[in-house]
């Protein structure tokens, strides 16, 4: 069978058809609660139901117009996280709950209630300080923290349920539905309100369970600015969707989207963050199903109030975001997560889904990609190319050519007859390689894992019960059903050495189109009536299916280092909870300014909603960029998480070399740059790992009290000490950038010139400039000497960079391990260390007793920044009493210190007096 080429998806190059997607006028379950609203039934809580247990508090509520009751429980859980559910109480059949994204057992607090008046119940958290107000008719809950009303909930009466229903159709032999004579009434309706069919283009959906939808809305307080609910193609900040379409929740494969845009595309986060001045808050609507998102902002107004007394005659009325979430299927289970700061509310959206995994080091390297490298001897020329041009990497990417006719875990025969030996020359280099594997396997009775997958059902099945064919790379394919652990633990098993041949330790993967792509399928993807495990309809776990695919790749790259090993997996397709996983990607992305000048609010949406190891295709995939946007995307790409170039077929090699000499040292530059700053990115890895912390940060995170902050989004932190403004401009000659903080000092990265915070400066840059500054009050760990790859660096010296604060002092951390095993975890060998500058004095102490990991590393180098005056001495002092003094250099124009030929180690506690 020939392999499918691109021209199977039907853009090439260009603009993507978005006549393939769906916008929300062409999904039924929107146009029926939309319509919906116009009947105006409402919801009814019958508060002498109400049971109060362990964990939850249960009631139910009636619909006036259909009077089926639904359960309702309102969970308090630790950390200040609210969690309310609704469900029919006798479903006709079990409705579809997410499994596998929250963590563990959640701790719950028991509520207990307080007496409302009659039609109305307060529930209160342990603490009291945290309440629900329940009121019973109409139904609607209010959040109230410490008096103030955070969130309403269904206090616009948008409460939506389709309760399960029995066929009006009889199914036929096929298993398709065959209209029943009193159905024939209902046709026009049904067309319109797609109940048990719903068709698109030629595609029909024909739907075994009818009509499923649920839907709720929240309503802000206060609330102007929210961000979150990613992947859009969109700003960070979300927009009102008043006059278009709602954010789409939609796992799919749009090649070359659109920039702007609502639509769904490769991953689902059905979380939002909400920020005001002094509080965020965040809603995490746990549901797999297609959904959509509407944002109405309701700014802030004046009116009168005229039945009220004289004196509140005018009053300010607060502005209000309304959310209402609709999903086509499951039930409602949606988190609460009450802050009150943006770290708190971090902490509570992992404690239910997890931290960032720890990433191996060699990962934050940058990664060289491209579809394809065509053979062993490419392979070859290019890892030379990086060391003949003097540029680091880490690891080299093989994309779908590599196989045998596109069968994973094969390699060509002729193309890489010796992978092994491939592989091995990388290693010798201390390099790595990814190769690619995605969900879909090639129908070839040959091909071992096809045969075994098939015999034991390991694949998506039609609705009639066969195996589920769909066209992707090989031609046709079946899917396997990773929502089935049986299948994650065997896919897990395929990674195994003795099975994978060809493969060796320095051997990583990439899971791609596992939205998953479906070339003819409806909208390029899986139609929704396809069957999975425990007999679920895709329709219930669409969003989801990427990340059970991710989660046993690296599952099994763990297995196969018996335990010992961190693995590393980059997915096209995630969910709430990928992070754990490993990293995600931006995918097709073009190679223009827009799509660069995107790429940070892109990365900066995933980043706050817990991936924090996330990164856009470096150059741009689709198209060929000139030199100028090639460079500056090395630039931006430096200072973001996951840090790749890729490249499609078709386009021109764009290897860093090829572009002249000067564009070469621009990119080395960069790139460089990335490689100095490893011990800062790997500490601020360790933070998103145990503390929560997104590695790249929106201003309005770091600075949540600065209303200038809550939109800007041409810039960024790097943790909490560096503000990356990349230029994303042809031809700029300069680049306004806001420097946050009224009591801040911020040095540019390069010049140590300075500028106070709290206003926008204009940086003169040219085509060598990536304007990054470090903020007043911070010491970053860097590396003196740049090698070949991460692995060349273990042993390299360290330098710190002191940028001291308008008090003069400054503080930092730096985190060590091996750098790959999880000995960090269960052996406790990590360094971690802190440095603190105050009183002319800078310390290097331990920040975490727990840990101990020898290094031979040496702190070499010290640049204190913003010392006001040249000082006398400057001494080292060591715990064992020896005082030593050191050669310095002072430069009164930049008012900067540098100590050089330093030899203090890294993990000692020592001093160093500046007189
Ligand atoms: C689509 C991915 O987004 C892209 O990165 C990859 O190169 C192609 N699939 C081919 O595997």
């Amino acid at each position: 069978m020939e392999a499918v080429g691109k021209e199977e998806i039907s853009v090439e190059d260009e603009a993507v058809d978005k006549t393939i997607f769906r916008d929300c006028s062409q999904i039924a379950f929107y146009r029926r609660q939309k319509q919906h609203l116009s009947k105006n039934t409402s919801y009814r809580a019958l508060l002498d139901s109400v049971t109060t247990g362990e964990d939850s508090t249960k009631f139910q509520i009636t619909n006036e117009a259909n009077k089926i009751p639904l359960l309702v429980e309102v969970y308090s859980i630790e950390r200040n996280i609210f969690r309310l559910k609704i469900n029919e109480e006798t479903p006709l059949k079990p409705r579809y709950e997410v499994l596998d994204v929250i963590t563990s057992k959640l701790n719950t607090v028991r509520l207990s209630s307080c007496s409302g008046d009659t039609g109305s119940l307060i529930l209160a958290d342990g603490k009291g300080d945290l309440k629900y107000h329940i009121s019973a008719n109409p139904f609607m809950i209010d959040l109230v923290s410490e008096k103030e009303v955070v969130m309403s909930i269904n206090s616009l009466g948008q409460l939506y349920f389709e309760h399960l229903q029995s066929s009006p159709y009889k199914q036929s032999a096929t298993g398709g539905n065959e209209e029943s004579a009193s159905a024939d009434s209902c046709q026009e309706n049904q067309e319109d309100l797609g109940l048990w069919k719903e068709k698109f283009g030629n595609f029909v959906d024909v739907k075994a369970n009818g009509p499923s939808s649920i839907g709720l809305d929240f309503s802000l307080h206060g609330f102007e600015h929210l961000y979150g609910i990613p992947q859009h193609a969109e700003s960070h900040q979300l927009k009102n969707t008043r006059d278009g379409d709602a954010y789409r929740l939609y796992n799919l494969d749009v090649y070359g989207y659109q920039i702007h845009d609502k639509m769904g595309i490769y991953g689902s986060v059905p979380y939002l963050l909400a920020h005001k001045l002094g509080r965020t808050i965040g809603i995490f609507w746990l549901n797999a199903s297609e959904t959509l998102v509407e944002i109405n902002m309701e700014p802030a107004a004046e009116y009168t109030l005229t039945e009220v007394g004289p004196t509140a005659a005018k009053q300010k009325v607060r502005s209000r975001t309304d959310v209402r979430w609709m999903s086509e299927s499951g039930i409602i289970d949606v988190f609460l997560l009450t802050g009150p700061t943006p770290s708190d509310v971090f902490k509570q959206y992992s404690y239910l889904t997890g931290t960032q995994a720890m990433p191996p080091l060699f990962s934050l390297g940058y990664h060289q990609c491209r579809w394809n490298y065509e053979d062993e001897q490419d392979v070859k020329a290019v890892d030379a190319g990086f060391d003949e041009h003097d540029i680091p990497y880490d690891v080299l990417w093989l994309d779908i050519e590599h196989t045998e006719g596109k069968k994973y875990f094969t390699w060509d025969k002729t193309r890489f007859p010796n992978p092994t030996q491939m592989q091995e020359l990388l290693r010798s280099k201390r390099r790595k390689l990814v190769v690619i594997s995605d969900p879909h396997i090639k129908i070839d009775p040959d091909y071992s894992i096809y045969a075994t997958a098939k015999e034991q059902g390991f694949f998506v099945r039609n609705p009639e019960g066969g195996d589920f064919e769909g066209i992707c790379w090989p031609g046709p394919s079946s899917y396997l059903d990773f929502t089935n652990p049986k299948v994650r633990k065997w896919y897990s098993s395929l990674f195994a050495f003795s099975v994978y041949q060809g493969s060796t330790d320095i051997l990583f993967v990439w899971n791609d189109m596992n939205e998953p792509s479906v070339f003819r399928g409806p909208e390029l993807t899986m139609q929704k009536n396809v069957i999975h495990y425990g007999n679920w309809e895709h329709r219930e776990l669409h969003n989801i299916y990427g990340l059970y695919q991710q989660m046993a790749t690296a599952e099994g790259l763990i297995q196969r280092s018996k335990g010992k090993e961190r693995p590393f997996v980059l997915s096209r397709s995630f969910f709430a909870g990928s992070q754990k996983y490993g990293a995600v990607w931006t995918g097709d992305n073009t190679a223009e300014w827009s799509y660069l000048k995107i790429s940070i609010p892109m990365l900066l949406t995933l980043s706050i909603c817990g991936i924090a190891f996330c990164g856009a295709d470096v150059g741009g995939f689709i198209g060929n960029p000139e030199a100028e946007l090639l460079v500056r995307w090395y630039q931006a790409g430096a200072y973001q998480p996951f840090f790749r170039g890729h490249a499609t077929m078709n386009t021109k090699r764009r290897e860093p070399w090829l572009f002249g000499e000067e564009h070469t040292r621009l990119i080395r530059e960069a790139i460089r740059e990335r490689y100095t700053l490893m011990p800062y990115l790997y500490s601020l890895f360790y933070h998103a790992h145990v503390a929560s912390e997104p590695v790249m940060r929106p201003l309005w995170v770091e600075f949540p009290n600065e209303l200038e902050t809550f939109g800007v989004e041409d810039e960024y932190m790097l943790g909490s000490a560096l503000l990356a403004h990349p230029v994303t401009e042809p031809k700029a000659t300069t680049v306004d950038v806001f420097l946050p903080g009224s009591n801040e000092i911020w040095y540019d990265f390069k010049t140590f010139a300075h500028w106070e915070g709290g206003g926008t400066v204009k940086i003169p840059v040219a085509l060598d400039t990536i304007p990054v500054f470090q903020r007043g009050g911070s010491v970053i760990p860097i590396k003196t000497t740049v090698g070949r790859s991460t692995g060349w660096m273990v042993d390299s010296p360290y330098g710190l960079r002191v940028a001291l604060s308008t008090k003069d002092s400054a503080v930092g951390e730096l985190y060590l391990d091996d750098g790959h095993s999880f000995q960090y975890l269960h052996q406790k060998q990590f360094l971690h260390r802190k440095f603190l500058f105050s009183s002319s004095v800078l310390i290097n102490s331990c920040a975490d007793e727990r840990g101990n990991y020898p290094s031979k590393c040496v702190v070499e180098k010290i640049l204190i920044l913003g010392l006001r005056k040249k000082p006398l001495s400057v001494t080292t002092h060591s715990p064992d009493g020896k005082d030593q003094p050191v050669v310095f250099v002072y430069c009164d124009r930049t008012s900067t210190l540098k100590l050089e030929k330093l030899s203090l180690n890294i993990g000692a506690d020592w001093k160093v007096h500046i007189k």
